[in-house]
């Protein structure tokens, strides 16, 4: 039988909340009609953000959101986004679906739903298409609290009060879409436009600043921004760089087929878990290019564009990126924000994409109709995660199960502590026609533990999905597969399952 040794003595480092991040672009539904519908909607909404979402997203206490892109952010003008709405420029969004962008969701708006849903703002710069001084007057414009043409601009605007940018993103893919540059070429440029990026109140938390980093497996990226774009020094160290980002999706066919959401075999659906997993290296060998440089680990790795990417559902454009959301997608959740945890010490951040109606989403709307997805409820389950203590905790006896090269361990996990209260997530990766799987757990301490809540998300059908007309065929609800004997926990785990236990 699988065993699972926790320690509670072992305490291995703080989960930085803004590891359950989400990411906004403006592309297809995300933000128009799936966060902002416009004041004057039919559809209940405070300042444009429509109720029904914003609330929903409360409830996982989402720490902070990324905007506004993705590929969008190095085409994006900020000034067009501001000001009377009605004069705002139309245009061409040319990256998702070639629809017109009337820039109705702007600044402000980004700023009020960050307000409305108590997070942090993390903003992606323009740098591919943008310049130094385009970027530098956003921020003045954001932050400065004095007397400026762009202080006074957002004055005018009905902002008086400066806002709080948390993180600041200095351009993204510049690989790809983002400008194509080399990495020096990059690493060069990004030394130059963060240096405009200013701190314009000491009394303030600094703006944390993101480099681009690498795509998936590009270690020459990694490599190249580190080495020109790290200074290890005490006075500067600040100045260059907080977070280096990452951004991988899972493809199951790749990424030219990509594959349905919902029409999988088991085969898939190993093929599905194994890319999940290989997010684990994906860390380890970043980090370790990143641990030449910065031993101390002091530059975040940011995962800020991760989750599945399938083929988007019929009949829908292709640009949209719209797509279900299965078990599988919970199980992807499930065990890729098990690694971020157990890489607290490296990742300091990561941004599932998107928040509504895009890629692997939390919410999708149709019209006034809202449902929360598979993937949402894992995020519901993990928020106890979030700032929690990452304990010790060792799997042994695990099987290895999949089909081919599809092999996978059975069972993932990762265990944290807060306020006293000890929150285990498991992940049984068995595709749905599998038999339950026995895990005891063992705690080190020699105590006796009690209940606080267990829950799961599963189903026995690894295809379901939640509609309209069926919006909680897959949900959160509990689990009572366990039985507490002193310091030990006997666990019986349904196939395809995401299981969070919290005990104190
Ligand atoms: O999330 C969709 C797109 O994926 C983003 O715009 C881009 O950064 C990435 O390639």
């Amino acid at each position: 039988m699988a065993k699972l040794i926790i320690n509670e003595e072992k305490k291995r480092g703080r989960i930085a909340p803004e590891i359950y991040g989400q990411f906004s672009e403006h592309l297809g539904r995300g933000i128009y009609e799936g966060l902002y519908v416009k004041e004057d909607s039919g559809i209940p909404n405070v300042s444009g953000m429509r109720t029904d979402a914003v609330e929903a997203l409360k409830e996982l206490e989402v720490p902070v959101l990324r905007w506004p892109g993705g590929c969008f952010a190095d085409e994006y003008h900020w000034k067009d986004g501001i000001g009377d709405k009605k004069k705002r420029k139309r245009m061409i969004n040319t990256n998702w679906g070639g629809v017109v962008e009337d820039n109705s969701f702007g600044t402000h708006e980004f700023m009020e739903l960050c307000r409305q849903l108590g997070c942090k703002a993390y903003i992606n710069g323009n740098l591919g298409s943008g310049t130094v001084q385009e970027m530098a007057e956003w921020i003045e414009y954001l932050t400065f609290n004095g007397v400026s043409p762009m202080a006074d601009l957002r004055k005018e605007n009905g902002h008086e009060e400066p806002w709080n940018v948390d993180f600041f993103g200095v351009g993204n893919e510049n690989w790809g879409c983002g400008g194509n540059m080399t990495p020096e070429h990059y690493a060069n440029e990004y030394r130059r436009y963060q240096t405009f990026v200013k701190d314009y109140d000491e009394n303030r938390q600094p703006i944390r600043k993101v480099c681009c980093g690498p795509n998936v497996d590009d270690y020459v990226w990694t490599e190249g921004v580190m080495k020109t774009c790290f200074v290890n020094t005490e006075e500067k160290f600040h100045g260059y760089m907080d977070l280096l980002s990452l951004h991988y999706y899972v493809h199951p066919e790749g990424w030219e087929r990509k594959g349905s959401a919902t029409e999988f075999d088991d085969e898939v659906w190993y093929k599905t878990m194994y890319k999940a997993l290989y997010m684990e290296e994906l860390i380890q060998r970043h980090s370790a290019i990143m641990d030449q440089y910065d031993p101390e680990k002091r530059v975040g790795l940011a995962v800020d564009e991760w989750g599945t990417w399938f083929t988007c559902e019929p009949g829908t454009n292709p640009g949209f990126l719209y797509q279900q959301n299965t078990v599988r997608d919970a199980l992807v959740a499930g065990v890729t924000m098990n690694i971020f945890n157990r890489h607290c010490d490296r990742v300091k951040m990561a941004c599932i994409a998107q928040t509504v109606n895009v890629l692997q989403a939390m919410l999708l709307t149709e019209g006034g109709q809202m449902i929360k997805t598979p993937t949402y409820h894992v995020f519901h389950m993990y928020r106890h995660h979030q700032g929690a203590e990452l304990l010790s905790s060792e799997l042994t006896g695990v099987k290895e199960i999949g089909i081919g090269e599809w092999k996978v361990p059975q069972i993932t996990e990762s265990v944290s502590e807060k306020d006293g209260i000890i929150t285990i997530t498991l992940n049984n990766l068995s595709a749905s026609d599998s038999k339950n799987e026995e895990l005891d757990v063992q705690f080190a301490g020699n105590r006796t533990y009690e209940a606080v809540e267990a829950n799961v998300v599963t189903h026995k059908d690894m295809h379901a999905y939640n509609t309209f007309e069926e919006p909680e065929n897959v949900k959160e609800e509990p689990f009572n597969g366990y039985q507490i004997t002193g310091n030990r926990i006997k666990i019986t785990l349904p196939p395809c399952s995401v299981v969070e236990i919290r005990v104190k």
